[in-house]
């Protein structure tokens, strides 16, 4: 079926399932252990529910933003870094970047992206702004290295990821045992599974204080991805960071992390006044405009994509990330009409209330 078939992003799921390699995809839809964050992110958001209001005058509105320090957007939505797009796709993270140029939406690029930073750059339209992940690398100088070479490049800020230290346990990822991958650098994944055999080089000793240390090489805006915790968001902004995502990696990780909307109401709850310092982000289990819209009105700036990207890629490369992003553009479009909300900046607290059950 072409993209346009595809009426929501669980339909684009059920498509990649079919179409994907078996390895790409247990190595994309694998969690951690018994996979309750996994499901529990998508759950978080389900016990939001909106208080709408009517009779607004909604037929004029903007999604239209700015994330990751000024950069334009056209929802507030972007993409979560996310490795090996080439088990998709092969001209992996390259679709994924064309497809953001022509939708006006900001790449995250995977410190274990499958295409070359030049290549995706290359692929990169005039104007287009793209962020990089970082992982440390047990070589700080190696760190140093590619700290320097993404700013020289021309990303617009710095994703450190530390909610993986070592990969979780993902057994999807496991039993398929990458039989029919091929790593950039490692060959055969030899019965590991995708994650471990491409993390070799991250350094479990990543700490506190390296956010000082990278700071000390780039003048590029750092944002911390992985906070699950509010302790750790108050940390994070005494260390000085531009920015938090909070993330459970898509509950790949430590299963049993919790959901991200509960962790991002906790922080609303307890720290509004940091939401006003520094950007919050927010990504895990966004499926919906609905999500979107709950997060923002709890503070978010944006939300991140991860899976869905990879998935409307191994189905159809940029086009079929294009659809993932014009979905989630009608979406938001028509549940801000129908909350009554006009500008992203009316997106306010007193628009959902917490419910403390799952939906039926
Ligand atoms: C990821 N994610 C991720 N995050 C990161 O910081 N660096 C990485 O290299 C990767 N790699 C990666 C691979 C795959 C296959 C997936 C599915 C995810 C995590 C990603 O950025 C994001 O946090 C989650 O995917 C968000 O959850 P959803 O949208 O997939 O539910």
């Amino acid at each position: 079926p072409p993209p346009d078939a595809a009426v929501n992003l669980a339909d684009i799921e059920k498509l990649a399932k079919t179409v994907l390699t078996k390895t790409a995809w247990a190595y994309y839809r694998s969690a951690g252990d018994d996979e309750y964050t996994y499901r529990e992110n998508i759950a978080s958001f389900g016990r939001f529910w909106f208080r709408p209001r009517v009779l607004n005058k909604v037929s004029q509105i903007s999604m239209e933003t700015t994330l990751f320090g000024g950069i334009a957007s056209s929802i507030p939505v972007y993409v979560s870094p996310s490795a090996m797009a080439r088990l998709g796709h092969p001209d992996g993270e390259m679709e994924i970047t064309r497809a953001c140029a022509k939708e006006g939406v900001i790449q995250g690029v995977s410190a274990n992206a499958s295409c070359s930073l030049d290549e995706i750059m290359g692929a990169k339209a005039e104007g287009q702004e793209l962020i990089y992940q970082l992982y440390m690398n047990r070589s700080r100088q190696r760190s140093r290295e590619i700290i320097e070479a993404v700013d020289k490049m021309g990303f617009k800020g710095i994703m450190l990821t530390v909610d993986a230290p070592v990969p979780g346990k993902r057994e999807r990822d496991i039993r398929a045992q990458g039989e029919d991958f091929q790593g950039p650098s490692e060959g055969k994944a030899e019965g590991k599974g995708v994650a471990q055999s491409i993390s070799g080089y991250q350094d479990p000793d990543v700490n506190w204080a390296d956010i000082a240390w990278i700071k000390g090489i780039t003048k590029l805006p750092l944002y911390i991805k992985g906070i699950q915790c509010v302790e750790d968001a108050e940390k994070a902004y005494e260390h000085g960071v531009d920015g938090v995502i909070i993330s459970n990696h898509g509950g790949r990780q430590l299963d049993f992390a919790p959901g991200a909307m509960t962790v991002l109401y906790d922080l609303h709850q307890r720290r509004p006044d940091l939401m006003q310092k520094m950007d919050v982000y927010i990504d895990g289990g966004i499926r919906r405009g609905t999500d979107v819209l709950k997060a923002l009105c709890l503070g978010a700036k944006g939300v991140g994509l991860g899976r869905p990207v990879l998935y409307g890629n191994g189905c159809w490369g940029e086009p079929g990330v294009r659809r993932v992003f014009q979905i989630m553009r009608e979406e938001i479009a028509t549940t801000m009409r129908l909350l009554g909300v006009t500008r992203l900046e009316d997106l306010r607290p007193e628009i959902i209330r917490y419910v403390d059950r799952d939906p039926v």
